[in-house]
């Protein structure tokens, strides 16, 4: 509906990828249309303290992802951008949240039990992130969040605060809902059998959207496929070849699968000559995103007054509710 607000974030941990740009970014810059100046969008660097930061090179990312948001087409006259350590309301309201939820509740989330596995000592904060995500959605009474299936339950446990918070102090926050859209998943480039990600540490596992062409043609010829020369869509038995011609798809709307197998390019259909093929179409699609980024990233300090603008009105709103809240709490 028209009175509906988007709220959206992403964590400054390195230099976007293709697979955040197909699986995120290109469709925040799609609901930037249908949600025009309806929506926020949070650089959420608190989120990425969840586990230990290098402080320069946080600032670094910082910068990287608010370039490579204005690159991709968020225009911040239309949606507010913003740092979300720049607005401490966050960290406020996420302290009441914490005194109104169970130690248990949180202790279910399947994100927790698995990444308390992979961590020797689990920071008090990768247990509460949750909560934080809360606040985030609920500071601005936010009722569209769109997120991967991964995130159902902490949907879930915000709609849960708000409504445990309404029913206990007084009517404040409404009950958001999930945007889920089909969203396509893009797997590593070096093992196929996870997802492409920022985390990974080989830098050839993924195709970052400032990469010049003859980095990205690199990493696309060494991207892991199988023995078979032969160019066939089959995700399950030769992933990496078909994550290849996924890439190709996400990244072209207007080609299908069909229009790739029987391209007059690839007679010989061989893998080798299609990883050059598409080495061409990434390099072309990328160049502008790539050029603008570049473009935008020399110029530091009008990257933190598009940050402070953006915090500049999200404050506005979050102080709003902060009132409110600490109104019905009695403080
Ligand atoms: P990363 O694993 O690269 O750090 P995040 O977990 O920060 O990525 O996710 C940021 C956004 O990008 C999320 O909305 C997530 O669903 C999306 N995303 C991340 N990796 C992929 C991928 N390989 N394919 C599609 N979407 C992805
Ligand atoms: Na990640």
């Amino acid at each position: 509906s028209t009175r509906d607000l988007v709220f959206t974030g992403i964590q400054p941990t390195g230099v976007p990828h293709i697979g955040n740009y197909v699986g995120a970014i290109s469709q925040m810059v799609r609901l930037q249309q249908t949600y025009k100046d309806r929506m926020l969008l949070s650089v959420v660097d608190l989120h990425a303290l969840s586990i230990p930061q290098d402080p320069s090179l946080l600032r670094s990312n910082i910068l990287d992802l608010t370039a490579c948001l204005l690159a991709c087409g968020i225009d911040p006259k239309h949606t507010i951008l913003f740092q979300q350590s720049m607005v401490p309301h966050h960290t406020e309201l996420a302290w009441i949240l914490f005194c109104n939820c169970s130690v248990p509740r949180l202790q279910r989330m399947a994100q927790w039990k698995e990444k308390k596995a992979t961590i020797k000592e689990p920071s008090v904060g990768l247990l509460t992130y949750p909560i934080l995500q809360a606040a985030d959605i609920m500071l601005y009474k936010s009722t569209l969040v769109p997120v991967g299936e991964d995130q159902t339950q902490h949907i879930e446990l915000t709609r849960d605060l708000s409504r445990a918070f309404n029913s206990r102090y007084g009517l404040v926050f409404p009950e958001c809902d999930m945007l889920a859209g089909e969203i396509p998943k893009i797997r590593s480039l070096r093992n196929p059998s996870n997802k492409m990600s920022k985390s990974e540490p080989s830098e050839k596992s993924r195709i970052e959207l400032t990469d010049s062409p003859e980095v990205i043609a690199e990493k696309i010829k060494k991207a892991v496929t199988d023995f078979t020369s032969e160019l066939t869509y089959d995700p399950v038995n030769r992933p990496g070849v078909s994550n290849l011609l996924d890439i190709h798809l996400a990244l072209c709307d207007d080609i299908d699968l069909e229009d790739i197998l029987e391209d007059s390019f690839l007679s010989a259909e061989d893998t080798g000559l299609y990883k050059q093929r598409l080495s061409q179409v990434v390099a072309e699609k990328l160049a502008p995103i790539r050029a603008e980024a570049i473009r935008l990233r020399a110029d530091e300090g009008h990257l933190l007054e598009v940050l402070g603008d953006g915090a500049d009105r999200a404050s506005q709103i979050a102080s709003e509710t902060m009132a409110e809240v600490k109104t019905k709490l009695g403080l």
